[in-house]
Protein backbone atom coordinates (compact mmCIF):
# COMPACT_ATOMS: atom_id res chain seq x y z
CA UNK A 1 0.00 0.00 0.00
CA UNK A 2 2.96 2.15 1.09
CA UNK A 3 4.60 1.66 -2.04
CA UNK A 4 1.61 2.35 -4.13
CA UNK A 5 1.14 5.45 -2.33
CA UNK A 6 4.82 6.60 -3.21
CA UNK A 7 5.03 5.69 -6.51
CA UNK A 8 1.53 7.82 -7.23
CA UNK A 9 3.66 10.84 -5.74
CA UNK A 10 6.76 9.77 -8.01
CA UNK A 11 4.00 10.15 -10.78
CA UNK A 12 2.33 12.80 -9.94
CA UNK A 13 5.36 15.17 -9.33
CA UNK A 14 7.28 13.74 -12.82
CA UNK A 15 3.56 15.09 -14.62
CA UNK A 16 4.15 18.62 -13.15
CA UNK A 17 6.97 19.01 -14.26
CA UNK A 18 6.58 17.86 -17.48
CA UNK A 19 3.50 20.52 -17.51
CA UNK A 20 6.29 22.92 -16.19
CA UNK A 21 8.04 22.38 -19.31
CA UNK A 22 4.86 23.21 -21.49
CA UNK A 23 4.12 26.71 -19.83
CA UNK A 24 0.58 28.16 -21.41
CA UNK A 25 0.62 30.74 -23.76
CA UNK A 26 3.36 33.59 -22.37
CA UNK A 27 1.39 36.96 -22.87
CA UNK A 28 3.30 39.28 -24.09
CA UNK A 29 3.81 42.94 -22.41
CA UNK A 30 3.91 47.00 -23.39
CA UNK A 31 5.50 48.92 -21.17
CA UNK A 32 4.48 52.09 -22.74
CA UNK A 33 5.61 55.36 -21.26
CA UNK A 34 4.94 58.78 -21.78
CA UNK A 35 5.35 62.12 -19.93
CA UNK A 36 1.18 63.43 -19.78
CA UNK A 37 -0.28 63.24 -16.32
CA UNK A 38 -2.75 60.06 -16.65
CA UNK A 39 -5.89 62.52 -17.08
CA UNK A 40 -8.24 61.71 -20.41
CA UNK A 41 -8.07 65.55 -21.30
CA UNK A 42 -3.98 65.28 -21.78
CA UNK A 43 -3.33 64.72 -25.39
CA UNK A 44 -0.64 61.60 -24.01
CA UNK A 45 -3.05 59.74 -22.19
CA UNK A 46 -6.00 59.50 -24.05
CA UNK A 47 -3.97 58.22 -26.53
CA UNK A 48 -2.34 55.51 -24.59
CA UNK A 49 -5.70 54.72 -23.00
CA UNK A 50 -7.08 54.14 -26.66
CA UNK A 51 -3.88 52.13 -28.08
CA UNK A 52 -4.38 49.81 -25.30
CA UNK A 53 -8.12 49.06 -25.53
CA UNK A 54 -7.64 48.59 -29.39
CA UNK A 55 -4.27 46.37 -28.98
CA UNK A 56 -5.80 44.02 -26.18
CA UNK A 57 -9.32 43.88 -27.45
CA UNK A 58 -7.37 42.79 -30.90
CA UNK A 59 -4.74 40.65 -30.01
CA UNK A 60 -7.75 38.32 -27.28
CA UNK A 61 -4.96 39.94 -24.52
CA UNK A 62 -1.99 38.03 -25.70
CA UNK A 63 -0.53 41.69 -25.67
CA UNK A 64 -0.53 43.78 -22.69
CA UNK A 65 -0.20 47.09 -22.44
CA UNK A 66 1.00 48.66 -19.13
CA UNK A 67 0.51 52.68 -19.36
CA UNK A 68 3.36 54.64 -17.29
CA UNK A 69 2.23 58.24 -17.51
CA UNK A 70 3.91 61.19 -16.26
CA UNK A 71 7.88 60.04 -17.00
CA UNK A 72 7.35 57.48 -14.47
CA UNK A 73 9.83 55.57 -16.67
CA UNK A 74 12.09 57.92 -16.20
CA UNK A 75 13.34 61.36 -17.86
CA UNK A 76 12.79 61.35 -21.58
CA UNK A 77 16.38 60.23 -22.55
CA UNK A 78 16.12 57.05 -20.07
CA UNK A 79 13.04 56.54 -22.53
CA UNK A 80 15.50 56.41 -25.50
CA UNK A 81 17.87 54.26 -24.23
CA UNK A 82 15.31 52.13 -22.83
CA UNK A 83 13.43 51.60 -26.37
CA UNK A 84 17.11 51.49 -27.68
CA UNK A 85 17.73 48.44 -25.16
CA UNK A 86 14.32 47.07 -25.19
CA UNK A 87 13.29 47.39 -21.71
CA UNK A 88 10.73 50.12 -22.90
CA UNK A 89 8.31 48.43 -25.54
CA UNK A 90 6.52 51.59 -26.56
CA UNK A 91 6.98 55.32 -26.08
CA UNK A 92 5.96 58.79 -26.81
CA UNK A 93 8.91 61.09 -26.77
CA UNK A 94 9.55 64.98 -28.05
CA UNK A 95 11.75 65.81 -30.48
CA UNK A 96 14.62 67.53 -28.30
CA UNK A 97 14.72 63.56 -26.06
CA UNK A 98 14.78 61.63 -29.21
CA UNK A 99 17.73 63.97 -30.39
CA UNK A 100 19.45 63.11 -27.03
CA UNK A 101 20.26 59.32 -29.43
CA UNK A 102 19.63 60.33 -32.57
CA UNK A 103 20.70 64.32 -33.93
CA UNK A 104 18.97 64.39 -36.71
CA UNK A 105 15.40 65.23 -35.28
CA UNK A 106 16.84 68.42 -34.03
CA UNK A 107 15.73 69.64 -37.47
CA UNK A 108 12.10 69.78 -36.30
CA UNK A 109 13.50 73.06 -33.82
CA UNK A 110 13.78 75.02 -37.28
CA UNK A 111 11.65 77.71 -36.52
CA UNK A 112 8.56 78.36 -38.41
CA UNK A 113 9.29 75.76 -41.22
CA UNK A 114 5.08 74.57 -40.76
CA UNK A 115 2.44 77.22 -42.24
CA UNK A 116 -0.46 74.85 -40.39
CA UNK A 117 -1.03 71.63 -38.52
CA UNK A 118 -2.32 70.41 -41.81
CA UNK A 119 0.51 71.53 -43.68
CA UNK A 120 3.03 70.20 -41.14
CA UNK A 121 0.62 66.48 -41.44
CA UNK A 122 1.37 66.50 -45.07
CA UNK A 123 4.87 67.06 -44.62
CA UNK A 124 4.85 64.49 -41.50
CA UNK A 125 2.71 61.82 -42.87
CA UNK A 126 4.05 61.86 -46.79
CA UNK A 127 7.80 60.73 -47.88
CA UNK A 128 10.00 62.88 -45.91
CA UNK A 129 8.60 61.06 -42.76
CA UNK A 130 9.22 57.87 -44.07
CA UNK A 131 12.21 57.94 -45.12
CA UNK A 132 13.42 60.02 -41.70
CA UNK A 133 11.51 57.02 -40.32
CA UNK A 134 13.33 54.59 -41.97
CA UNK A 135 16.76 56.58 -40.92
CA UNK A 136 16.04 56.42 -37.77
CA UNK A 137 15.51 52.73 -37.01
CA UNK A 138 18.56 52.02 -39.17
CA UNK A 139 20.42 54.15 -36.52
CA UNK A 140 18.64 53.09 -33.49
CA UNK A 141 16.36 49.60 -33.76
CA UNK A 142 13.59 51.82 -33.03
CA UNK A 143 10.43 51.88 -34.93
CA UNK A 144 8.82 55.50 -35.85
CA UNK A 145 4.63 54.05 -36.06
CA UNK A 146 4.46 58.01 -36.72
CA UNK A 147 4.21 61.32 -35.41
CA UNK A 148 1.88 63.62 -33.33
CA UNK A 149 1.57 67.23 -32.18
CA UNK A 150 3.17 68.38 -29.30
CA UNK A 151 1.64 71.46 -30.25
CA UNK A 152 2.86 75.80 -31.76
CA UNK A 153 5.23 76.69 -29.13
CA UNK A 154 5.11 79.84 -27.36
CA UNK A 155 6.99 81.92 -24.70
CA UNK A 156 6.16 81.81 -21.52
CA UNK A 157 7.61 84.42 -18.50
CA UNK A 158 7.49 85.82 -15.70
CA UNK A 159 8.88 89.22 -15.20
CA UNK A 160 6.72 91.10 -18.65
CA UNK A 161 4.77 91.00 -22.02
CA UNK A 162 6.71 90.30 -25.21
CA UNK A 163 5.57 91.58 -28.42
CA UNK A 164 9.00 92.08 -30.26
CA UNK A 165 12.29 89.50 -30.14
CA UNK A 166 14.05 92.29 -28.13
CA UNK A 167 11.55 92.05 -25.48
CA UNK A 168 13.00 88.52 -24.96
CA UNK A 169 16.85 90.02 -24.54
CA UNK A 170 18.01 89.42 -20.73
CA UNK A 171 15.61 86.82 -19.70
CA UNK A 172 16.97 83.71 -19.01
CA UNK A 173 14.86 80.66 -20.90
CA UNK A 174 14.53 77.46 -19.91
CA UNK A 175 14.66 74.99 -23.07
CA UNK A 176 14.54 71.74 -23.49
CA UNK A 177 17.78 69.95 -23.38
CA UNK A 178 18.85 70.16 -27.14
CA UNK A 179 21.20 72.60 -28.88
CA UNK A 180 19.02 73.58 -31.88
CA UNK A 181 16.67 75.40 -28.88
CA UNK A 182 19.99 77.06 -27.37
CA UNK A 183 20.42 78.28 -30.61
CA UNK A 184 17.81 79.88 -31.01
CA UNK A 185 17.13 81.27 -27.48
CA UNK A 186 20.50 82.55 -28.21
CA UNK A 187 19.48 84.15 -31.28
CA UNK A 188 16.84 86.02 -29.43
CA UNK A 189 19.67 87.17 -27.05
CA UNK A 190 18.43 85.91 -24.29
CA UNK A 191 20.27 83.59 -21.54
CA UNK A 192 19.07 79.89 -22.54
CA UNK A 193 19.21 77.25 -19.63
CA UNK A 194 18.38 73.69 -20.53
CA UNK A 195 17.08 71.80 -17.75
CA UNK A 196 14.86 68.58 -18.43
CA UNK A 197 10.86 68.65 -18.48
CA UNK A 198 11.00 66.68 -15.53
CA UNK A 199 12.56 69.42 -13.28
CA UNK A 200 10.94 72.53 -15.59
CA UNK A 201 7.78 73.24 -13.24
CA UNK A 202 9.58 73.63 -10.05
CA UNK A 203 12.45 75.63 -11.79
CA UNK A 204 10.01 78.19 -13.27
CA UNK A 205 8.74 78.16 -9.91
CA UNK A 206 11.85 78.52 -7.84
CA UNK A 207 13.18 81.41 -10.22
CA UNK A 208 15.70 79.55 -11.69
CA UNK A 209 14.76 80.48 -15.17
CA UNK A 210 12.24 83.36 -15.72
CA UNK A 211 10.60 81.60 -18.58
CA UNK A 212 10.05 78.78 -21.26
CA UNK A 213 8.74 78.23 -24.42
CA UNK A 214 5.85 74.99 -24.66
CA UNK A 215 2.73 74.81 -26.11
CA UNK A 216 -0.59 75.14 -24.68
CA UNK A 217 -0.92 71.46 -23.83
CA UNK A 218 2.16 71.63 -22.08
CA UNK A 219 1.69 74.59 -20.39
CA UNK A 220 -1.35 72.77 -19.28
CA UNK A 221 0.15 69.82 -18.38
CA UNK A 222 1.99 71.12 -15.51
CA UNK A 223 0.12 74.15 -14.44
CA UNK A 224 2.63 75.82 -15.46
CA UNK A 225 0.36 78.81 -15.44
CA UNK A 226 0.99 79.27 -12.07
CA UNK A 227 4.21 80.63 -11.68
CA UNK A 228 4.70 82.15 -15.37
CA UNK A 229 1.78 85.79 -16.09
CA UNK A 230 2.58 86.53 -19.36
CA UNK A 231 1.97 84.17 -22.50
CA UNK A 232 3.32 84.98 -26.39
CA UNK A 233 1.28 83.52 -29.06
CA UNK A 234 4.27 83.48 -31.68
CA UNK A 235 4.20 79.66 -32.01
CA UNK A 236 8.01 79.95 -33.32
CA UNK A 237 8.18 76.23 -33.66
CA UNK A 238 5.85 73.60 -34.24
CA UNK A 239 6.71 70.42 -32.03
CA UNK A 240 6.37 66.72 -31.92
CA UNK A 241 5.81 63.47 -30.89
CA UNK A 242 6.47 60.86 -32.56
CA UNK A 243 5.39 57.15 -31.33
CA UNK A 244 8.23 55.06 -31.24
CA UNK A 245 8.73 51.19 -30.53
CA UNK A 246 11.54 48.80 -30.36
CA UNK A 247 12.40 47.44 -32.90
CA UNK A 248 13.17 43.65 -31.88
CA UNK A 249 10.13 43.80 -29.73
CA UNK A 250 8.00 44.59 -32.76
CA UNK A 251 9.54 41.66 -35.14
CA UNK A 252 8.86 39.08 -32.13
CA UNK A 253 5.33 40.01 -32.90
CA UNK A 254 3.32 37.65 -35.00
CA UNK A 255 1.62 39.35 -38.00
CA UNK A 256 -1.82 39.97 -35.74
CA UNK A 257 -0.23 41.44 -32.67
CA UNK A 258 2.00 43.75 -35.47
CA UNK A 259 -1.51 44.75 -37.49
CA UNK A 260 -3.18 45.68 -33.72
CA UNK A 261 0.17 47.40 -32.72
CA UNK A 262 0.36 49.05 -36.27
CA UNK A 263 -3.88 50.03 -36.02
CA UNK A 264 -3.32 51.34 -32.23
CA UNK A 265 -0.89 53.49 -32.78
CA UNK A 266 -2.53 55.56 -35.73
CA UNK A 267 -5.84 54.98 -33.58
CA UNK A 268 -3.51 56.91 -30.84
CA UNK A 269 -2.31 59.49 -33.07
CA UNK A 270 -5.49 60.57 -34.45
CA UNK A 271 -6.63 60.95 -30.92
CA UNK A 272 -3.58 62.53 -29.94
CA UNK A 273 -3.31 65.41 -32.65
CA UNK A 274 -6.89 66.11 -32.86
CA UNK A 275 -6.52 67.38 -28.61
CA UNK A 276 -3.55 69.21 -29.53
CA UNK A 277 -4.51 70.92 -32.43
CA UNK A 278 -7.85 71.81 -30.19
CA UNK A 279 -5.77 73.45 -27.91
CA UNK A 280 -3.64 75.18 -30.05
CA UNK A 281 -6.49 76.90 -31.96
CA UNK A 282 -8.41 77.97 -28.73
CA UNK A 283 -5.19 78.93 -27.01
CA UNK A 284 -5.90 82.27 -26.11
CA UNK A 285 -9.29 81.55 -24.24
CA UNK A 286 -7.64 78.99 -22.87
CA UNK A 287 -4.47 80.42 -21.19
CA UNK A 288 -6.81 83.52 -20.53
CA UNK A 289 -9.07 81.12 -18.65
CA UNK A 290 -6.10 80.26 -16.35
CA UNK A 291 -4.93 83.44 -15.63
CA UNK A 292 -2.28 84.55 -18.09
CA UNK A 293 -1.54 87.88 -19.66
CA UNK A 294 -1.96 86.52 -23.70
CA UNK A 295 -0.32 88.91 -26.32
CA UNK A 296 -1.69 88.09 -29.98
CA UNK A 297 0.84 88.97 -32.70
CA UNK A 298 0.32 89.63 -36.02
CA UNK A 299 1.32 88.31 -39.14
CA UNK A 300 4.13 91.47 -39.75
CA UNK A 301 5.09 90.82 -36.05
CA UNK A 302 5.16 87.30 -36.67
CA UNK A 303 7.67 87.83 -39.33
CA UNK A 304 10.28 89.83 -37.11
CA UNK A 305 10.53 86.58 -35.28
CA UNK A 306 11.19 84.33 -38.21
CA UNK A 307 14.14 86.86 -39.28
CA UNK A 308 15.57 86.91 -36.12
CA UNK A 309 15.56 83.18 -35.09
CA UNK A 310 15.60 81.58 -38.93
CA UNK A 311 18.80 81.96 -40.49
CA UNK A 312 21.23 81.26 -37.41
CA UNK A 313 19.24 77.99 -36.56
CA UNK A 314 19.08 76.99 -40.06
CA UNK A 315 22.72 77.29 -40.16
CA UNK A 316 23.60 75.94 -37.24
CA UNK A 317 21.55 72.80 -38.20
CA UNK A 318 23.51 73.12 -41.62
CA UNK A 319 26.77 72.64 -39.96
CA UNK A 320 26.38 71.21 -36.48
CA UNK A 321 23.14 68.19 -37.38
CA UNK A 322 22.61 67.57 -41.05
CA UNK A 323 22.62 69.31 -44.28
CA UNK A 324 21.21 66.52 -46.03
CA UNK A 325 18.19 66.40 -43.19
CA UNK A 326 17.37 70.23 -43.23
CA UNK A 327 17.69 70.51 -46.62
CA UNK A 328 15.14 67.61 -47.09
CA UNK A 329 12.85 69.20 -44.50
CA UNK A 330 12.56 72.47 -46.12
CA UNK A 331 12.43 71.09 -49.20
CA UNK A 332 9.27 68.83 -48.39
CA UNK A 333 7.87 71.78 -46.51
CA UNK A 334 8.22 74.21 -49.70
CA UNK A 335 6.31 71.21 -51.91
CA UNK A 336 3.40 70.44 -49.44
CA UNK A 337 2.60 73.70 -50.48
CA UNK A 338 1.39 73.06 -53.64
C1 LIG B 1 9.88 70.03 -23.27
O1 LIG B 1 9.90 71.24 -23.44
O2 LIG B 1 10.73 69.43 -22.58
C2 LIG B 1 8.80 69.22 -23.92
O3 LIG B 1 8.11 69.96 -24.83
C3 LIG B 1 7.94 68.69 -22.81
C4 LIG B 1 6.83 67.80 -23.27
O4 LIG B 1 6.15 68.09 -24.21
O5 LIG B 1 6.59 66.77 -22.62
Amino acid sequence: MKVAYAMRAVLCTAMLSAFASFPAQAEKIIRYAHFHPAKMEMSNHAAAVAFKEHVEKKTNGSLKVQIYPAGQLGTAQQIMEGLRLGSVQYATVHEGGISSIYKNFNIFGMPFVFDSHAHAYKVLDGEFGKALGDDFLKKTGIRLEGFADNGLRHFTNSKRPIKTPEDLKGLKIRVQPSPVFIEMINAFGASPTAIDWSETPTALAQGTADGQENAVMTILSASLYQSQKHVTLDGHVYGQFAYLVNDRFYKGLTPVEKAALDEGSQIAIKIHRDIARELDMSAKEVLSSKGMTVTELTPAEIDRFRAVAQPPVRKYLETSVSKEWTDKLIKAAEAARH
